[in-house]
């Protein structure tokens, strides 16, 4: 392979824009590869984790082992996230040190995958030359046959709209216990601050018959808990054929539910990320009667001002949000609740960020994730006049973390002495003596490995807590046998 200077002024060599259609053969398991090794950082949201999964299982199919160490790895992969500046900006970084070690390392492989490089594509060649492959997330499952091209000399970048296949490899899953489950792609959305349509491509749905197929290997390798996911989870089957003879679409979320929800071995199901425009009733009578559904929704907010979510284009009413909660609270008193909210959006003014505070403490949130506003390529916002300033963002972002931690604490008191089920993930990193799990309104919780009759429990185990101590983002307990 060509080797390069460390300079920004060497020049570029053509790189291989693929195309979808092109795939070159499987390259065999390589034994040689076996003494390679890879490692992955990852940004972003799940999506972007269980993406990273699925390129780990590909590197690890291809012969590759992971790397104890970054700096020590022949394939360094970034798999990257463009939802903020911040976000953006993190991989510029990460990427500063592998380019010094590939000045002494030609043979390094740098890769940037996910959504900077879908935004960014050729352009992030021409600002870091020393990179072998740029590809979007809807390459992911094509790693394999990108780093043929590259091992052929090409500089490779692969961001065309491209028709997500049904994967085939074996995920490398973090845990052993809780498995991530795409079940659509994309998102056909136009929210106006949000750069995930651009990056992550239009919606496309896996059919039920595949979904049900992953869950049900997961569960023969010992999973427990699967979370379905998708950047607009109801969007769900909008893009599949089938409507039932009373007229009505039968690959929605809610079909989905039923038709995944009795396999043997899975205790648990949960989805993300719901959208107040589609969260329908139908849907929250499913979770309540269907019991291997967590009670624990995530259902972003953005704002509590009807106005700004008008010029977001979020499509629904602080009115609607607040008649989803009460439907689910009714069927599901317990229910957990989290939600994101975005501060200084252009135009908020103060009464309208004291409004979104108001909805915080009166919805009376588990979790709130909060951001200030940052202006993205290729979004609308972006271009408007009405611009917060930074000092204001700072502001109202420390105001508003300030409620949410208030409520949130507020929420968490409700465990104090009650019995919880939790399903233990594993040990607690800070006390071999505990393990941590969850609670089915996702609570972690960290609780003795030894039971009151000495029974030791194990990762896997559904395991009956006595909540002892209450924090704002944990639980401690002892299990009650
Ligand atoms: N699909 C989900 C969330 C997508 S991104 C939804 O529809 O809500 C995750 C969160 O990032 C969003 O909920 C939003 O709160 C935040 N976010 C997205 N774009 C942003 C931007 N330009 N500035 C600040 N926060 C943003
Ligand atoms: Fe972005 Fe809106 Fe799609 Fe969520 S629904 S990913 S916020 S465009
Ligand atoms: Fe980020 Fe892409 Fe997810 S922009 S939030 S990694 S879809």
């Amino acid at each position: 392979m060509e080797t390069y200077q460390s300079s920004s002024s060497t020049p570029l060599k053509v790189p291989l824009v693929t195309s979808s259609t092109k795939n070159l053969p499987k390259s065999p398991y390589s034994p040689e590869r076996s003494q390679s090794s890879y490692w992955i950082t990852t940004f972003g949201c799940q999506m972007n984790k269980a993406d990273s999964e699925r390129m780990a299982g590909i590197l690890e199919s291809m012969g590759y082992n992971q790397a104890s160490n970054e700096l020590e790895a022949d394939v360094v992969l970034y798999n990257t996230c463009t939802i903020r500046d911040n976000a953006e900006q993190k991989v510029y970084s990460y990427l500063g040190r592998q380019v010094l070690r590939k000045q002494s390392n030609p043979n390094l492989k740098l890769i940037v995958a996910g959504c900077v490089a879908q935004q960014e594509g050729e352009a992030l060649l021409r600002r870091v030359p020393e990179l072998d492959l740029v590809m979007g997330p809807q390459h992911a499952n094509r790693l394999e046959t990108l780093l043929i091209q590259v091992d052929n000399g090409q500089q490779v970048v692969a961001t065309d709209e491209h028709h997500i296949m049904e994967d085939l490899t074996t995920a490398r899953r973090d845990s052993k216990i809780c498995g991530w489950v795409n079940v659509i792609y994309g998102c056909n959305e136009r929210c106006t601050y949000c750069v995930v349509p651009s990056v992550r491509g239009k919606e496309q749905s896996r059919t039920k018959q595949s979904v049900l197929k992953e869950i049900k290997e997961l569960s023969n390798q010992g999973f427990r808990e699967v979370t379905l996911l998708g950047q607009n989870i109801d969007a769900y089957g909008r893009d599949l054929p089938g409507i039932s003879s009373s007229g009505r679409r039968e690959n929605t979320l809610t079909d989905l539910l039923y038709f995944i929800h009795n396999v043997k071995g899975i205790e648990r199901i949960r989805f993300a990320t719901s959208h107040p425009r589609y969260f329908t009733e139908r849907l929250i009578k499913a979770c309540s009667e269907l019991p291997k559904i967590c009670e624990h929704f995530h259902i972003p907010v953005q704002s509590g001002d009807n106005d700004l979510l008008k010029s977001m284009s979020r499509g629904y009413t602080v009115e609607r949000y607040r008649r989803i909660i009460s439907q689910i609270r009714e069927r599901m008193p317990d229910a957990a609740i989290s939600t994101d909210v975005i501060v200084a959006f252009p135009g908020e003014s103060i009464d309208q960020f004291e409004r979104t505070l108001d909805l915080i403490e009166e919805i009376g949130f588990d979790q709130v994730n909060t951001a200030a506003y940052s202006p993205r390529p290729n979004t609308p916002a972006a271009t408007w006049p009405n611009q917060i300033s930074e000092s204001q963002k700072v502001e109202r972002l420390k105001e508003i973390n300030k409620i949410v931690e208030k409520t949130a604490r507020r929420r968490n008191c409700r465990y104090q002495g009650r019995i919880e089920e939790v399903l233990a993930e594993g040990a607690n990193s800070k006390n071999p003596s505990q393990l941590m799990g969850r609670t089915r309104t996702n609570r972690l919780t960290f609780f003795d490995r030894q039971g009151q009759s000495g029974k030791i429990f194990s990762p896997g185990d559904l395991v009956q807590v006595k909540i002892s101590d209450v924090r704002s983002f944990s639980l401690t307990g002892n299990p009650l046998t």
